[in-house]
Parts: C-alpha cells; sequence; structure tokens
C-alpha cells in the first residue's frame, strides 16, 4: 500500500469544480485499494495573484517540488485577457511551475469514445477507433524564448530548441511508440523554421535506435488539416510546445468535448497532471463543467504511482459513466448531470458501489 502527498492547485474559474471531482475520485481509489493519499492545497493562477500578488507564490512552489504529484484545475481570467498591457498574468505563474519542475514532456491522449461518436462534430466513420498520443515539448520554443519590445514599438517572441531539450522529449515519445503502433510522426514546419529542422536532425539521428518504430514527417499546417481528415492515421505525434498546444485541442473534437482530455506533464523530477481545458470562467459555479478530464488526469496520476489497476478502475467508472450517459450538458443536453453527479457517479463506481447511487 502506498503512502503519497499531493498538492493540488485548483486554480480559477471551474478549476476548482472539476478539481474537487478528481479529488473525489481519488479518494474513493485510496478507500478502496487501501492506499494512504493527503491533499495539499495551493495557490496558483489569478486566485493566487488575488491573494498575494504573485501567480506562483514561493509557498506553492515549495510544496510543489516536496509533492509526489500536484493535481492542477485550471488557470486564467478574462481580466487578464482584456487586458494586454497586465504585467502580472495568471499564465506566468503555470509556465514558471512547468520551467520550475522540469516539465518538459506534456503527454495528451485523444480517444474517440464508441459511446461518444454522435456528439462529434465530425462524422463518426472518420474518427470511430482514434486512439493517439501527443506528445508535447512543455518547457522550450517560444514560450519561454526571449519576449520583448524594441525602441520602434515592435514586439518579439524568440523560438529557441537546444538539442538536448529535443532528444530528451524525443526519447520518452520514440519509447511510448514502442508500446504502442509503432508509429511516430513528427510535426513540424521545417520548410520555414530553423528551429523545426533542428528537430528534424535530432528525429533523424535518434530513429535507428528505434528500429521498429516507423518515422514520418509532416508540416503542422497539413497535419492540422489530416488531424481531422482521417485521425486514425496518428499514433504518437510528437512536436514543440506551440504547436501542440494548438494540435490538441484541435483534437479534442475528435474526443467529442474539450471537457475529455486529460494530460501529464513528465521530466526528471515531480509530475503535474492537468486537464487540457481552460478555466472556462462563464462555466463557473454552474455545475456544468465536465470533470472527467480532470478524472482521467487522476488516473494517469496513479499510473504514474505505477498503479495501474486503480487507473483501470478510474478508467471502467469513466466508461460507465459514459455508457449510462451520466454526462455534463456540453455531450448531452437532454441528459445533462452536474459536474458533482458526474464525479459522485464515477466515484461510486470506483468503490463498486454504482448500484446504490443512481438506480
Ligand atoms: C494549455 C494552456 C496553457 C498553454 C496556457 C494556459 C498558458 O493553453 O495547457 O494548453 O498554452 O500551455
Ligand atoms: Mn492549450
Amino acid at each position: 500500500f502506498l503512502s503519497k502527498r499531493i498538492v493540488v492547485l485548483p486554480g480559477d474559474g471551474i478549476g476548482p469544480e472539476v478539481c474537487g471531482e478528481a479529488v473525489r475520485v481519488l479518494k474513493a481509489v485510496a478507500e478502496r485499494f487501501g492506499h494512504h493519499f493527503t491533499f495539499d492545497y495551493r495557490l496558483m493562477g489569478a486566485c493566487a495573484i488575488d491573494a498575494t500578488g504573485c501567480p506562483l507564490p514561493d509557498a506553492t512552489l515549495e510544496a510543489c517540488h516536496q509533492a509526489d504529484a500536484v493535481l492542477l484545475g485550471a488557470i486564467g481570467d478574462p481580466k487578464y485577457d482584456h487586458d494586454p498591457t497586465a504585467k502580472v498574468r495568471p499564465e506566468q505563474g503555470l509556465l514558471a511551475l512547468r520551467k520550475s519542475l522540469g516539465l518538459y514532456a506534456n503527454i495528451r491522449p485523444v480517444t474517440a469514445y464508441e459511446q461518444l461518436l454522435d456528439f462529434s462534430p465530425l462524422r463518426p466513420d472518420r474518427i470511430a477507433g482514434t486512439d493517439l498520443l501527443i506528445f508535447r515539448e512543455l518547457t522550450g520554443g517560444v514560450y519561454f524564448g526571449e519576449k520583448g519590445r524594441t525602441a520602434d514599438g515592435t514586439a518579439y517572441d524568440n523560438c529557441t530548441y537546444h538539442p538536448e531539450e529535443i532528444e530528451r522529449i524525443a526519447h520518452r515519445a520514440f519509447r511510448a511508440a514502442q508500446g504502442r503502433r509503432q508509429k511516430l510522426t513528427l510535426v513540424d514546419k521545417a520548410n520555414v523554421l530553423e528551429t523545426s529542422r533542428l528537430w528534424r536532425e535530432v528525429i533523424q539521428s535518434i530513429a535507428p535506435e528505434y528500429p521498429e518504430v516507423a518515422v514520418d514527417y509532416l508540416f503542422v499546417d497539413n497535419a492540422a488539416m489530416q488531424l481531422i481528415l482521417n485521425p486514425r492515421q496518428f499514433d504518437v505525434i510528437l512536436t514543440e510546445n506551440m504547436f501542440g498546444d494548438i494540435l490538441s485541442d484541435e483534437a479534442s473534437v475528435i474526443a467529442g468535448s474539450l471537457g475529455l482530455l486529460p494530460s501529464a506533464s513528465v521530466g526528471d523530477g515531480a509530475a503535474l497532471f492537468e486537464p487540457i481545458h481552460g478555466s472556462y470562467p462563464q462555466a463557473k459555479g454552474k455545475g456544468i463543467a465536465n470533470p472527467i478530464a480532470a478524472i482521467l488526469s487522476a488516473a494517469m496520476m496513479l499510473d504514474h504511482f505505477g498503479l495501474p489497476e486503480e487507473a483501470r478502475a478510474v478508467r471502467d467508472a469513466v466508461e460507465n459513466a459514459l455508457n449510462d450517459q451520466v454526462l455534463t450538458p456540453e455531450l448531452n443536453n437532454s441528459t445533462a448531470y452536474t459536474t458533482e453527479q458526474v464525479g459522485s457517479f464515477i466515484a461510486y463506481g470506483v468503490l463498486d458501489l454504482m448500484e446504490c447511487h443512481l438506480h
């Protein structure tokens, strides 16, 4: 039986609501399997700016460094989005946290659930069977390059990559492909960008170490099209920070809702688990946010702890929620359940108490 310290960063908007359900499910896992999880709640994002003036307070960062894992809800607030001159922004907290924890690989699985095929705006026959994994580089590229303004008012954001920054995530992506359908697609813009040409060079030099993995290369504009034209062609997609950010939101349309996509961010030390969606401020407090992305992020955390049976119990309970159409309104308005009802259904499922709950 394991004892784990989990730092929870609920964040802003719907973050606290979806995190609450993920914690409920983790508590159910602890109860069912006899583990001991502690939850240490900390501030990050706009809520941290409001309380302390800083998006990532030292106490939060310190706690994250000491944790076995971090669970994050979402961050962001429209008052900063609408003020481009704001010097302190919630996103700075998340980026600084990723950098400080060395979370260079962000893993975003995308699955077309059989039960939800009709809820995607894409044709079911196109998306059925999609099962892909996006490896998004998370601590480099244009997000972290030098940025600023010059005297004449020009703004700049530099995009830089060192070969080692590419190698370390590439090895992880190749290993993931080895354990799946042995296909890796590098997405870049090597016809234009020098950094992309470096990505290709590095991938080509590493590829011989993984002879069973078939590698192909796509320009990002083409990849954006292929992703909705024929998503089944993809197994592991490896790409730089910003392309991965954009393509993973696009890929969520295949799953039927952004509210379904989890992610794990890993590196050399602590790991962080967060839904890929944002803080969805319009939905805050309404009980309509889909907690499944956060709950599946918790399942990825369990895998990371080396608890595959526990992770499977969570995923099975999520599947049951999909089977029984226990869904939030963005997926099915006619049978809509609240955030808490969906979370409770899944937690009861983990405890094997489904019968008592809704029936
Ligand atoms: C994500 C988000 C973040 C990102 C924002 C909030 C900084 O969109 O995790 O995908 O761009 O990485
Ligand atoms: Mn994003």
